[in-house]
């Protein structure tokens, strides 16, 4: 049965046959789908071939698959490379997972020098491990390193790390439609230093956990909170890059929202307290008819690839897509929002409260979100054939 079910997806491959994703699309021949269509909630949702997996149970780790959140599930490697007084990197190796030493005056410690990174592994039904476009998340963390005074290990080197901790953790990557296995490089700054000044030495390390739904809602539309007190970033700060440093101080705003039944807050520019900036770990896309907007990036916001992915598939999907200031009273105006984010994926919101206003949004079928999760989805997992280069293929 197994063989027979894994047999027919060749055969589907083989004839690569073309699914109808939407037929207002101008640019769909780039998305050739094999089999069956992503649904728009595919990390959610129950996977229509779910048979196929139970050929390599013992293979998999030993995880409740249907009841994976977002939470740290340890796996059994680690990544780790040290970086030497040149700037240069040595050959890194896998160890097992464990806690790691650090010395009480550790740069990360008492100065917050560190940066990180999140990308994902998905198993496709073959068995062979995809990652989605590794080399932008090594590029924004050689960004990230320049602004925090760090060397930053060469793209290849990061995509190297990525790939040899995946798969070292292939029993951990959840089976099709069950989720991702997420994978957390980190570059922080591991030597002694007493004064203020760039750590004497520095650590990679790239873990991972595989994980589902990010938010407690599942795929259910967010309630988000428009916050005025605190702001996230300011302008010639390092919003722009993924240091550690931009996250504890949202935990206040964050904890106070969700403690009102808030899912998430959304965050305004620091200058004016008037202009959308982003989620706490997410960007943020409006939509007004076929027009769909989402804040530039200009120093404050990171510049998320799934943020990238969801412009370029917006379009080929024939939306026209504008990044610009946005004021926070186009909200009132706006029929859908979404937030993306590696961890997030492509999520719906429902309503947001701004100022005591609660307003509402489409969300559902016909709305763009789904439609775009679907592609990209479709994408990560191979259910659509990669025509842009985004995949790296692991076997
Ligand atoms: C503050 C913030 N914005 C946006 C994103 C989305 O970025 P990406 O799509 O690269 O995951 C993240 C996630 O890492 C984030 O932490």
């Amino acid at each position: 049965m197994i063989q027979r079910t894994i047999r027919f997806h060749k055969l589907v491959r083989s004839l690569g046959v073309a699914s109808s994703l939407s037929p207002s699309s101008k640019n769909l021949g780039v998305y050739r789908c094999f089999g069956t269509v992503a649904s728009p909630n595919a990390e959610q949702a129950s996977d229509p071939f779910e048979d196929s997996y139970d050929l390599d149970k013992h293979e998999y780790a030993d995880v409740d698959w249907d009841n994976l959140g977002f939470g740290l599930v340890q796996t059994d490697y680690m990544y780790v490379m040290k970086c030497s007084n040149d700037g240069k990197f040595e050959q890194g190796q896998l160890r097992r997972y464990g806690n790691i030493e650090l010395n009480p005056a550790a740069g990360v410690l008492n100065y917050g020098q560190a940066i990180y990174e999140g990308t994902k592994a998905h198993r496709k039904k073959d068995g062979n491990l995809l990652l989605f476009r590794p080399d932008q998340n090594a590029m924004r963390m050689k960004i990230g390193a320049e602004r925090m005074c760090m060397p930053s290990l060469s793209v290849d080197q990061f995509i190297d790390a990525v790939k040899q901790t995946a798969q070292a953790n292939k029993r951990w990557v959840p089976p099709p439609g069950k989720g991702s296995l997420y994978i957390r490089p980190l570059l922080l700054g591991s030597g002694p230093i007493l004064g203020l000044a760039p750590s004497p030495e520095y650590t990679f390390l790239t873990y991972a956990s595989p994980v589902r739904n990010y938010f407690k809602e599942g795929s259910a539309p967010l309630n988000v909170y428009v916050e005025e007190e605190y702001d996230r970033a300011s302008r010639g700060g390092a919003g722009g890059v993924k240091t550690i440093t931009n996250y504890a101080p949202v935990l206040k705003a964050l904890t106070r929202a969700k403690s009102k039944g808030f899912s998430d807050v959304l965050y305004l520019d620091s200058v004016h307290n008037k202009n959308l900036e982003e989620v706490s770990s997410c960007n943020i896309f409006i939509v007004k008819g076929n027009v769909i907007s989402t804040p530039a990036t200009s120093g404050t916001i990171l510049s998320g690839v799934t943020r990238r992915s969801i412009i370029e598939i917006a379009r080929d999907h024939g939306y026209q897509v504008e990044e610009r200031v946005i004021p926070v009273e186009e909200l009132s105006e706006a029929d859908e929002v979404f937030c993306t984010g590696t961890a997030v994926g492509v999520a719906p919101v429902g309503s947001i409260t701004y100022q005591g206003k609660r307003m509402e949004y489409r969300t559902g079928a016909g709305t763009a979100c789904p439609q775009l999760y679907s592609t990209l989805v479709g994408i990560q997992t191979g259910q659509i054939g990669d025509k842009k280069g985004w995949i790296v293929e692991i076997d």
